[in-house]
Protein backbone atom coordinates (compact mmCIF):
# COMPACT_ATOMS: atom_id res chain seq x y z
CA UNK A 1 0.00 0.00 0.00
CA UNK A 2 1.64 3.32 -0.76
CA UNK A 3 0.20 6.52 1.85
CA UNK A 4 1.39 9.86 2.65
CA UNK A 5 -0.59 11.17 5.29
CA UNK A 6 -3.30 13.35 5.24
CA UNK A 7 -3.04 13.24 1.07
CA UNK A 8 -3.83 9.90 -0.06
CA UNK A 9 -3.54 6.31 0.53
CA UNK A 10 -4.01 3.75 -2.71
CA UNK A 11 -2.58 0.34 -3.07
CA UNK A 12 0.69 1.28 -5.91
CA UNK A 13 1.43 4.70 -6.98
CA UNK A 14 3.41 2.70 -9.57
CA UNK A 15 -0.02 2.05 -11.40
CA UNK A 16 0.24 5.55 -11.87
CA UNK A 17 0.80 5.71 -15.73
CA UNK A 18 -1.45 2.82 -16.39
CA UNK A 19 -4.18 5.10 -14.86
CA UNK A 20 -3.44 7.89 -16.34
CA UNK A 21 -3.62 5.86 -19.46
CA UNK A 22 -7.33 4.86 -18.50
CA UNK A 23 -8.35 8.43 -17.34
CA UNK A 24 -7.39 9.40 -21.26
CA UNK A 25 -9.16 7.25 -22.98
CA UNK A 26 -12.41 8.12 -20.57
CA UNK A 27 -11.68 11.30 -21.60
CA UNK A 28 -11.82 10.85 -25.35
CA UNK A 29 -15.37 9.60 -25.04
CA UNK A 30 -16.94 12.22 -21.97
CA UNK A 31 -16.95 15.45 -24.24
CA UNK A 32 -19.41 16.91 -22.49
CA UNK A 33 -17.40 16.95 -19.30
CA UNK A 34 -13.92 17.75 -21.35
CA UNK A 35 -16.36 20.89 -23.09
CA UNK A 36 -17.56 21.81 -18.86
CA UNK A 37 -13.52 21.80 -18.15
CA UNK A 38 -12.81 23.93 -20.59
CA UNK A 39 -15.47 26.28 -19.89
CA UNK A 40 -15.00 26.88 -16.14
CA UNK A 41 -10.86 26.53 -16.26
CA UNK A 42 -10.14 30.08 -16.75
CA UNK A 43 -13.09 31.20 -14.43
CA UNK A 44 -12.72 28.53 -11.65
CA UNK A 45 -15.77 29.01 -10.24
CA UNK A 46 -14.91 26.19 -7.40
CA UNK A 47 -12.02 28.43 -5.71
CA UNK A 48 -12.29 28.39 -2.10
CA UNK A 49 -14.76 25.27 -2.16
CA UNK A 50 -13.42 21.72 -0.65
CA UNK A 51 -15.77 19.12 -2.17
CA UNK A 52 -15.43 15.49 -0.86
CA UNK A 53 -16.35 12.64 -3.22
CA UNK A 54 -17.52 9.59 -2.09
CA UNK A 55 -17.79 7.24 -5.58
CA UNK A 56 -16.59 4.52 -7.47
CA UNK A 57 -12.91 5.59 -8.27
CA UNK A 58 -13.43 4.46 -12.20
CA UNK A 59 -11.69 6.28 -14.90
CA UNK A 60 -15.05 7.76 -15.20
CA UNK A 61 -14.67 8.86 -12.38
CA UNK A 62 -11.45 10.33 -12.46
CA UNK A 63 -12.57 12.81 -15.46
CA UNK A 64 -15.38 14.40 -13.07
CA UNK A 65 -12.42 14.74 -10.34
CA UNK A 66 -10.14 16.22 -12.52
CA UNK A 67 -13.21 18.61 -14.40
CA UNK A 68 -13.56 19.84 -10.47
CA UNK A 69 -10.27 20.74 -9.90
CA UNK A 70 -9.77 22.48 -13.33
CA UNK A 71 -12.71 24.58 -12.44
CA UNK A 72 -10.56 25.74 -9.32
CA UNK A 73 -12.17 22.76 -6.48
CA UNK A 74 -9.87 21.08 -3.20
CA UNK A 75 -11.10 18.00 -3.96
CA UNK A 76 -10.60 15.02 -1.33
CA UNK A 77 -12.03 11.33 -2.89
CA UNK A 78 -12.94 7.41 -1.70
CA UNK A 79 -14.47 5.08 -3.13
CA UNK A 80 -18.44 3.73 -2.51
CA UNK A 81 -17.54 0.22 -2.71
CA UNK A 82 -14.95 -2.21 -0.96
CA UNK A 83 -15.12 -4.09 -4.87
CA UNK A 84 -15.31 -1.23 -7.25
CA UNK A 85 -11.93 0.96 -7.50
CA UNK A 86 -9.99 1.11 -10.16
CA UNK A 87 -6.23 0.46 -8.27
CA UNK A 88 -4.94 2.07 -11.46
CA UNK A 89 -7.31 5.23 -11.27
CA UNK A 90 -6.62 5.66 -7.95
CA UNK A 91 -2.68 5.16 -7.78
CA UNK A 92 -2.92 7.85 -11.01
CA UNK A 93 -5.25 10.80 -9.25
CA UNK A 94 -2.68 10.84 -5.80
CA UNK A 95 -0.25 11.34 -8.46
CA UNK A 96 -1.54 14.34 -10.14
CA UNK A 97 -1.55 15.71 -6.53
CA UNK A 98 -5.56 14.40 -5.75
CA UNK A 99 -6.29 13.39 -2.44
CA UNK A 100 -7.44 10.24 -2.38
CA UNK A 101 -8.09 7.01 -0.08
CA UNK A 102 -9.35 4.04 -2.17
CA UNK A 103 -7.93 0.67 -2.69
CA UNK A 104 -10.21 -2.26 -4.55
CA UNK A 105 -10.69 -5.58 -2.01
CA UNK A 106 -11.08 -3.32 1.61
CA UNK A 107 -13.09 -4.34 4.22
CA UNK A 108 -15.65 -2.74 5.91
CA UNK A 109 -13.49 -1.07 8.66
CA UNK A 110 -11.05 0.53 6.25
CA UNK A 111 -14.45 2.11 4.07
CA UNK A 112 -14.76 4.49 6.81
CA UNK A 113 -11.70 4.97 7.46
CA UNK A 114 -11.28 6.08 4.18
CA UNK A 115 -14.16 8.38 4.20
CA UNK A 116 -12.78 9.88 7.71
CA UNK A 117 -10.21 10.87 5.41
CA UNK A 118 -11.95 12.62 3.69
CA UNK A 119 -13.51 14.51 6.33
CA UNK A 120 -10.17 15.81 7.43
CA UNK A 121 -10.32 18.96 5.01
CA UNK A 122 -13.86 19.96 6.43
CA UNK A 123 -15.45 19.82 2.92
CA UNK A 124 -18.79 22.64 1.72
CA UNK A 125 -19.45 20.70 -0.52
CA UNK A 126 -20.29 16.46 -0.41
CA UNK A 127 -20.88 14.23 -3.69
CA UNK A 128 -22.34 10.60 -2.67
CA UNK A 129 -22.90 7.41 -4.39
CA UNK A 130 -25.28 5.79 -2.24
CA UNK A 131 -25.37 8.21 0.71
CA UNK A 132 -22.47 6.76 3.09
CA UNK A 133 -20.73 9.88 3.31
CA UNK A 134 -23.95 12.04 4.18
CA UNK A 135 -24.66 9.14 6.80
CA UNK A 136 -21.11 9.69 8.23
CA UNK A 137 -21.43 13.10 8.57
CA UNK A 138 -25.00 12.93 9.74
CA UNK A 139 -24.25 10.21 12.74
CA UNK A 140 -20.29 11.21 13.73
CA UNK A 141 -19.84 15.00 12.47
CA UNK A 142 -23.19 16.32 12.87
CA UNK A 143 -22.02 19.88 13.65
CA UNK A 144 -20.63 19.89 9.77
CA UNK A 145 -23.80 20.84 8.49
CA UNK A 146 -23.40 23.88 10.61
CA UNK A 147 -20.24 25.01 10.40
CA UNK A 148 -19.08 23.83 6.82
CA UNK A 149 -20.70 22.07 4.93
CA UNK A 150 -23.25 24.11 2.50
CA UNK A 151 -25.00 20.88 0.30
CA UNK A 152 -24.52 18.06 -1.64
CA UNK A 153 -25.32 15.64 -4.06
CA UNK A 154 -26.38 12.04 -4.34
CA UNK A 155 -26.05 9.76 -7.27
CA UNK A 156 -27.71 7.10 -7.25
CA UNK A 157 -31.73 5.48 -7.09
CA UNK A 158 -31.02 3.71 -3.01
CA UNK A 159 -29.01 7.12 -1.88
CA UNK A 160 -31.94 9.06 -3.10
CA UNK A 161 -34.57 6.76 -1.90
CA UNK A 162 -33.10 6.95 2.06
CA UNK A 163 -32.24 10.42 2.01
CA UNK A 164 -36.18 11.04 0.68
CA UNK A 165 -36.79 9.32 4.14
CA UNK A 166 -34.02 11.02 5.92
CA UNK A 167 -35.55 14.61 4.60
CA UNK A 168 -39.39 12.95 5.82
CA UNK A 169 -38.53 12.73 9.32
CA UNK A 170 -36.70 16.25 9.51
CA UNK A 171 -33.50 14.77 9.50
CA UNK A 172 -31.31 15.93 6.78
CA UNK A 173 -28.92 18.78 7.96
CA UNK A 174 -28.63 19.87 4.66
CA UNK A 175 -30.11 20.09 0.84
CA UNK A 176 -29.02 17.24 -1.11
CA UNK A 177 -29.63 17.38 -4.75
CA UNK A 178 -31.06 13.93 -6.46
CA UNK A 179 -28.51 13.81 -9.32
CA UNK A 180 -30.38 10.32 -9.79
CA UNK A 181 -33.39 12.06 -10.81
CA UNK A 182 -32.15 14.00 -13.59
CA UNK A 183 -33.40 12.53 -16.63
CA UNK A 184 -30.35 12.59 -18.77
CA UNK A 185 -29.11 10.61 -15.57
CA UNK A 186 -31.82 7.58 -15.04
CA UNK A 187 -33.28 7.54 -18.72
CA UNK A 188 -29.57 6.84 -19.38
CA UNK A 189 -26.97 5.44 -17.26
CA UNK A 190 -29.65 3.17 -15.44
CA UNK A 191 -31.12 1.52 -18.34
CA UNK A 192 -28.67 1.67 -21.05
CA UNK A 193 -25.38 1.42 -18.76
CA UNK A 194 -26.53 -1.03 -16.38
CA UNK A 195 -27.99 -3.11 -18.86
CA UNK A 196 -24.47 -3.30 -20.72
CA UNK A 197 -22.51 -3.20 -17.72
CA UNK A 198 -24.41 -5.79 -16.04
CA UNK A 199 -23.67 -7.98 -18.60
CA UNK A 200 -20.02 -6.90 -18.89
CA UNK A 201 -19.68 -8.11 -15.61
CA UNK A 202 -21.05 -11.50 -15.63
CA UNK A 203 -19.40 -12.42 -19.31
CA UNK A 204 -16.10 -11.35 -17.40
CA UNK A 205 -16.99 -13.32 -14.55
CA UNK A 206 -17.99 -16.38 -16.22
CA UNK A 207 -17.72 -16.47 -19.92
CA UNK A 208 -21.03 -18.69 -20.43
CA UNK A 209 -23.02 -17.97 -23.63
CA UNK A 210 -26.01 -15.99 -23.03
CA UNK A 211 -28.25 -17.27 -25.61
CA UNK A 212 -30.86 -19.85 -25.09
CA UNK A 213 -29.96 -19.16 -20.89
CA UNK A 214 -33.07 -18.40 -18.80
CA UNK A 215 -31.73 -15.18 -16.81
CA UNK A 216 -33.93 -14.02 -14.04
CA UNK A 217 -34.11 -10.10 -13.25
CA UNK A 218 -34.75 -9.42 -10.11
CA UNK A 219 -37.17 -5.50 -9.99
CA UNK A 220 -38.21 -3.95 -13.59
CA UNK A 221 -37.31 -0.66 -12.33
CA UNK A 222 -34.80 1.27 -14.95
CA UNK A 223 -31.60 -0.75 -13.84
CA UNK A 224 -33.78 -3.87 -14.38
CA UNK A 225 -34.92 -3.00 -17.52
CA UNK A 226 -31.91 -2.39 -18.45
CA UNK A 227 -30.61 -5.47 -18.13
CA UNK A 228 -33.65 -7.46 -19.21
CA UNK A 229 -33.22 -5.76 -22.66
CA UNK A 230 -29.18 -6.40 -22.93
CA UNK A 231 -30.00 -9.58 -22.25
CA UNK A 232 -33.10 -10.85 -24.51
CA UNK A 233 -30.44 -9.09 -27.33
CA UNK A 234 -28.07 -11.39 -26.40
CA UNK A 235 -30.91 -14.78 -27.08
CA UNK A 236 -31.49 -15.13 -23.60
CA UNK A 237 -34.86 -16.14 -22.32
CA UNK A 238 -35.95 -13.40 -19.77
CA UNK A 239 -37.81 -14.02 -16.54
CA UNK A 240 -38.55 -10.99 -14.13
CA UNK A 241 -39.33 -10.52 -10.74
CA UNK A 242 -41.27 -8.01 -8.94
CA UNK A 243 -43.41 -6.60 -6.32
CA UNK A 244 -44.48 -3.41 -7.96
CA UNK A 245 -47.77 -4.29 -10.14
CA UNK A 246 -47.00 -1.51 -12.51
CA UNK A 247 -43.68 -2.59 -12.89
CA UNK A 248 -44.66 -5.94 -13.45
CA UNK A 249 -47.20 -5.58 -16.09
CA UNK A 250 -44.67 -3.42 -18.45
CA UNK A 251 -41.97 -6.27 -18.27
CA UNK A 252 -44.85 -8.57 -19.47
CA UNK A 253 -45.92 -5.99 -22.42
CA UNK A 254 -41.99 -5.91 -22.97
CA UNK A 255 -42.22 -9.54 -23.53
CA UNK A 256 -40.61 -10.79 -20.65
CA UNK A 257 -42.48 -13.34 -18.30
CA UNK A 258 -43.13 -12.58 -15.09
CA UNK A 259 -43.36 -15.08 -12.38
CA UNK A 260 -42.06 -15.33 -8.29
CA UNK A 261 -39.28 -15.91 -7.64
CA UNK A 262 -39.98 -18.94 -5.81
CA UNK A 263 -40.85 -20.43 -9.19
CA UNK A 264 -38.35 -18.72 -11.12
CA UNK A 265 -35.66 -20.26 -8.50
CA UNK A 266 -35.83 -23.31 -10.15
CA UNK A 267 -35.69 -22.72 -13.80
CA UNK A 268 -32.99 -20.20 -13.75
CA UNK A 269 -29.59 -20.74 -15.13
CA UNK A 270 -28.41 -16.84 -14.22
CA UNK A 271 -29.83 -14.64 -11.81
CA UNK A 272 -29.54 -10.32 -11.21
CA UNK A 273 -30.63 -8.91 -8.47
CA UNK A 274 -31.53 -4.71 -9.33
CA UNK A 275 -34.26 -3.90 -6.79
CA UNK A 276 -32.74 -1.95 -4.08
CA UNK A 277 -33.71 -4.15 -1.06
CA UNK A 278 -32.65 -7.23 0.70
CA UNK A 279 -33.22 -10.70 0.90
CA UNK A 280 -34.29 -11.41 -2.80
CA UNK A 281 -32.87 -14.39 -3.03
CA UNK A 282 -32.62 -16.29 0.01
CA UNK A 283 -32.33 -19.68 1.59
CA UNK A 284 -35.13 -21.72 0.19
CA UNK A 285 -34.07 -20.20 -3.50
CA UNK A 286 -30.78 -21.14 -3.10
CA UNK A 287 -32.77 -24.97 -2.12
CA UNK A 288 -34.69 -24.80 -5.55
CA UNK A 289 -31.62 -23.78 -7.79
CA UNK A 290 -30.42 -26.01 -10.71
CA UNK A 291 -27.29 -27.24 -9.93
CA UNK A 292 -25.05 -24.64 -12.05
CA UNK A 293 -26.90 -21.28 -10.77
CA UNK A 294 -24.91 -18.53 -11.31
CA UNK A 295 -26.27 -15.73 -9.19
CA UNK A 296 -25.24 -12.04 -9.15
CA UNK A 297 -25.85 -8.73 -7.90
CA UNK A 298 -26.38 -5.35 -9.78
CA UNK A 299 -27.82 -3.05 -6.64
CA UNK A 300 -26.18 -0.73 -4.51
CA UNK A 301 -25.96 -2.78 -1.58
CA UNK A 302 -24.60 -6.57 -1.16
CA UNK A 303 -27.65 -7.46 0.73
CA UNK A 304 -29.87 -8.51 -2.09
CA UNK A 305 -28.65 -12.26 -2.07
CA UNK A 306 -28.70 -13.87 1.31
CA UNK A 307 -25.01 -14.48 1.39
CA UNK A 308 -25.75 -16.07 5.04
CA UNK A 309 -28.15 -17.72 3.76
CA UNK A 310 -26.06 -19.19 0.95
CA UNK A 311 -23.55 -20.38 3.38
CA UNK A 312 -25.90 -22.42 5.30
CA UNK A 313 -26.75 -24.45 2.83
CA UNK A 314 -23.27 -24.85 1.55
CA UNK A 315 -20.42 -27.32 2.55
CA UNK A 316 -17.31 -26.17 0.64
CA UNK A 317 -16.72 -23.01 -1.46
CA UNK A 318 -13.68 -22.41 -3.73
CA UNK A 319 -12.67 -19.61 -5.62
CA UNK A 320 -13.20 -21.19 -9.61
CA UNK A 321 -12.18 -18.20 -11.76
CA UNK A 322 -12.12 -14.53 -10.57
CA UNK A 323 -14.96 -13.18 -9.36
CA UNK A 324 -16.54 -15.92 -9.53
CA UNK A 325 -17.13 -18.22 -6.20
CA UNK A 326 -18.20 -22.12 -6.65
CA UNK A 327 -20.18 -23.20 -4.16
CA UNK A 328 -20.97 -26.85 -3.33
CA UNK A 329 -24.47 -27.42 -1.23
CA UNK A 330 -25.05 -29.96 1.30
CA UNK A 331 -27.37 -31.79 -1.56
CA UNK A 332 -24.50 -31.33 -3.79
CA UNK A 333 -25.05 -28.96 -6.32
CA UNK A 334 -23.15 -26.18 -7.20
CA UNK A 335 -23.79 -22.62 -7.47
CA UNK A 336 -21.80 -19.76 -8.97
CA UNK A 337 -21.61 -16.55 -6.71
CA UNK A 338 -19.77 -13.34 -8.57
CA UNK A 339 -18.34 -10.72 -6.90
CA UNK A 340 -19.21 -11.73 -3.63
CA UNK A 341 -22.94 -10.38 -4.50
CA UNK A 342 -21.47 -7.04 -4.56
CA UNK A 343 -22.06 -5.16 -7.59
CA UNK A 344 -21.23 -7.02 -10.62
CA UNK A 345 -21.30 -4.72 -12.91
CA UNK A 346 -18.08 -2.80 -10.96
CA UNK A 347 -16.31 -5.43 -9.12
CA UNK A 348 -16.06 -7.80 -12.30
CA UNK A 349 -16.36 -5.36 -14.81
CA UNK A 350 -15.64 -1.66 -15.18
CA UNK A 351 -18.79 0.00 -14.31
CA UNK A 352 -20.57 1.79 -17.19
CA UNK A 353 -19.65 3.05 -20.20
CA UNK A 354 -17.73 6.75 -20.37
CA UNK A 355 -20.37 7.68 -23.10
CA UNK A 356 -23.31 7.68 -20.44
CA UNK A 357 -21.07 8.70 -17.35
CA UNK A 358 -20.39 11.67 -19.41
CA UNK A 359 -23.99 12.47 -18.84
CA UNK A 360 -24.48 11.83 -15.27
CA UNK A 361 -21.47 13.46 -14.42
CA UNK A 362 -22.28 16.54 -16.32
CA UNK A 363 -24.77 16.61 -13.59
CA UNK A 364 -22.99 16.04 -10.65
CA UNK A 365 -20.87 18.97 -11.76
CA UNK A 366 -23.49 21.38 -12.91
CA UNK A 367 -25.36 20.38 -9.59
CA UNK A 368 -21.95 20.89 -7.28
CA UNK A 369 -21.90 24.30 -9.45
CA UNK A 370 -25.68 25.50 -8.57
CA UNK A 371 -24.69 24.71 -4.67
CA UNK A 372 -21.96 26.72 -4.87
CA UNK A 373 -23.09 29.59 -6.87
CA UNK A 374 -26.43 29.74 -4.55
CA UNK A 375 -23.75 30.61 -1.43
CA UNK A 376 -22.14 33.09 -3.30
CA UNK A 377 -25.49 34.95 -3.13
CA UNK A 378 -26.01 34.08 0.49
CA UNK A 379 -28.36 31.81 -0.76
CA UNK A 380 -28.98 28.59 1.31
CA UNK A 381 -31.30 25.63 -0.54
CA UNK A 382 -34.04 24.14 2.35
CA UNK A 383 -32.42 20.50 4.04
CA UNK A 384 -34.66 18.15 1.70
CA UNK A 385 -33.85 16.86 -1.15
CA UNK A 386 -33.94 18.54 -4.26
CA UNK A 387 -34.58 17.47 -7.92
CA UNK A 388 -32.24 19.12 -10.64
CA UNK A 389 -33.51 21.70 -12.90
CA UNK A 390 -35.40 20.79 -15.73
CA UNK A 391 -33.27 23.49 -17.72
CA UNK A 392 -29.84 21.78 -16.88
CA UNK A 393 -31.09 18.20 -18.03
CA UNK A 394 -32.17 19.47 -21.66
CA UNK A 395 -28.91 21.64 -21.61
CA UNK A 396 -27.01 18.54 -20.83
CA UNK A 397 -28.87 16.49 -23.74
CA UNK A 398 -28.49 19.26 -26.21
CA UNK A 399 -24.91 19.50 -25.90
CA UNK A 400 -24.11 15.74 -25.76
CA UNK A 401 -26.38 15.13 -29.08
CA UNK A 402 -24.02 17.70 -30.63
CA UNK A 403 -21.06 16.34 -29.82
CA UNK A 404 -22.49 13.48 -31.61
CA UNK A 405 -22.87 15.75 -34.40
CA UNK A 406 -26.67 15.19 -33.88
CA UNK A 407 -29.52 18.29 -35.14
CA UNK A 408 -32.41 18.36 -34.00
CA UNK A 409 -36.05 20.77 -34.76
CA UNK A 410 -36.98 23.46 -33.10
CA UNK A 411 -40.73 24.33 -32.33
CA UNK A 412 -41.91 27.46 -34.46
CA UNK A 413 -43.52 30.32 -32.48
CA UNK A 414 -46.66 29.01 -34.22
CA UNK A 415 -46.56 25.49 -32.80
CA UNK A 416 -45.35 27.17 -29.31
CA UNK A 417 -48.49 28.93 -29.49
CA UNK A 418 -50.77 25.83 -30.56
CA UNK A 419 -49.24 24.08 -27.84
CA UNK A 420 -50.18 26.47 -24.79
CA UNK A 421 -53.86 27.38 -26.61
CA UNK A 422 -56.53 25.83 -24.82
CA UNK A 423 -59.66 27.65 -26.32
CA UNK A 424 -59.27 25.54 -29.89
CA UNK A 425 -60.30 21.55 -30.49
CA UNK A 426 -61.27 19.43 -33.04
N1 LIG B 1 -21.48 3.75 -11.54
C1 LIG B 1 -21.72 2.87 -12.51
N2 LIG B 1 -20.74 2.90 -13.43
C2 LIG B 1 -19.83 3.82 -13.02
C3 LIG B 1 -18.61 4.29 -13.53
N3 LIG B 1 -18.10 3.83 -14.69
N4 LIG B 1 -17.96 5.23 -12.84
C4 LIG B 1 -18.48 5.68 -11.68
N5 LIG B 1 -19.63 5.29 -11.15
C5 LIG B 1 -20.31 4.35 -11.81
Amino acid sequence: MDQKVGKYKVRDLKMAKEGTRLIEWAESRMPVLMALQEKYKKTKPFKGYRIAGCLHVTKETAVLVKTFVAAGADVSWSGCNPLSTNDAVAAALAAQGVSIFAWHGMNVKEFYWCIEQTLKFHPNLTLDDGADLIFTIHKSHPEFAQKFVIGGTEETTTGVHRLRAMAADGALRYPVIAVNDAETKWDFDNVYGTGQSTLDGILRATSVLLAGKNIVVAGFGHCGRGVAQRAKGLGANVIVTEVKPTAALKATLEGFRVMKMDDAAKVGDIFVTATGVKDVIVKRHFQSMKDGAIVSNTGHYDCEINLPDLLSVTKGKREIRENNEEYVTKDGRRIYLLAQGRLVNLAAAEGHPSEVMDMSFANQFMSQLRLAELHKKGVRLENTVHDIPEAQDQEIARVKLGTNGIKIDKLTPDQLKYIEDYSSGT
